[in-house]
């Protein structure tokens, strides 16, 4: 992408914000389950929550939640998103899969590998989280993932500036389903939905809308 490909996304973006600026806000995490196949139903999701709502950027984020794996998962399962944002005009935009955010199907299995291995430090930070969230109940870091319950307790995760490559996904209301398929037989195995606003902090001088990378200063 050319710098002024770059300064016109940019502009779009604060005219995009700006017109956001009025909508309200989801201040509470909010989940549904969206499992419709309940023969075939490998995860059921018993509770979660994710706090601070809003989420902020640059922030902690602290996750909870409480699922069982009812049936053995194997290999091949993929995860499918479907992420939607909600408009002030009151109009729901499909967010696509820009860069693996969005709108994507990724391997259920090696989803944390490939986040750790990926190629913006954003992403390998949040993967390397991730697996030691995962490490620290002994679940979810490959498969096949066998039947148990697994618990998570607020586990604190450090949300880093969102890279600038990520500035498409903007300051706003969203709602992202996550269904688990085999994705050959399109066969569900569960469907969870949840409701986030995600607000990048406005404390620093220059702000995201100038693409500066910030480090950790931790
Ligand atoms: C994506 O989610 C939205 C609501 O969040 C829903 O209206 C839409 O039908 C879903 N699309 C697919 C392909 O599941
Ligand atoms: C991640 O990278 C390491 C080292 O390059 C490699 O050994 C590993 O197989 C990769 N993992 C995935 C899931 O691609
Ligand atoms: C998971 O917990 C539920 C509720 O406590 C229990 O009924 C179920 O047997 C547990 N499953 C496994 C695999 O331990």
């Amino acid at each position: 992408v050319d710098s002024s490909d770059r300064m016109f996304l940019r502009a779009c973006i604060v005219v995009c914000a700006s017109l956001c600026l009025a909508q309200a806000e989801f201040t509470q995490f909010q989940w549904r389950s969206c499992t419709t196949d309940k023969v075939n139903q490998k995860l059921k999701v018993y509770s979660a929550s994710a706090r601070p709502m809003p989420v902020l950027t640059p922030g902690n984020l602290h996750l909870s939640f409480s699922a069982e794996v009812l049936q053995q998962i194997e290999p091949g399962t993929v995860l499918s998103f479907n992420m939607t944002r909600h408009t002030a005009l009151g109009h729901d935009v499909h967010i696509p899969c820009l860069g693996g955010i969005g709108s994507c199907i990724l391997d259920g299995c090696a989803i944390v590998d490939n986040l750790v291995n990926g190629t913006r430090e954003g992403q390998r930070d949040l993967g390397r989280q991730l697996k030691k969230m995962f490490e620290s109940v002994g679940i979810f870091t490959s498969c096949p993932i066998t039947v148990q319950n697994v618990t998570i307790t607020d586990y604190v995760i450090h949300i880093g500036d969102l890279d600038p490559a990520l500035n498409v996904i903007a300051d706003g209301d969203y709602t992202i389903q996550t269904t688990v398929l085999q994705p050959s037989t399109g066969v569900q195995y569960g469907c969870f939905e949840f409701d986030a606003t995600l607000k990048r902090k406005e404390t620093h001088g220059q702000g995201w809308l100038l693409g500066r990378r910030r480090r950790r200063s931790d």
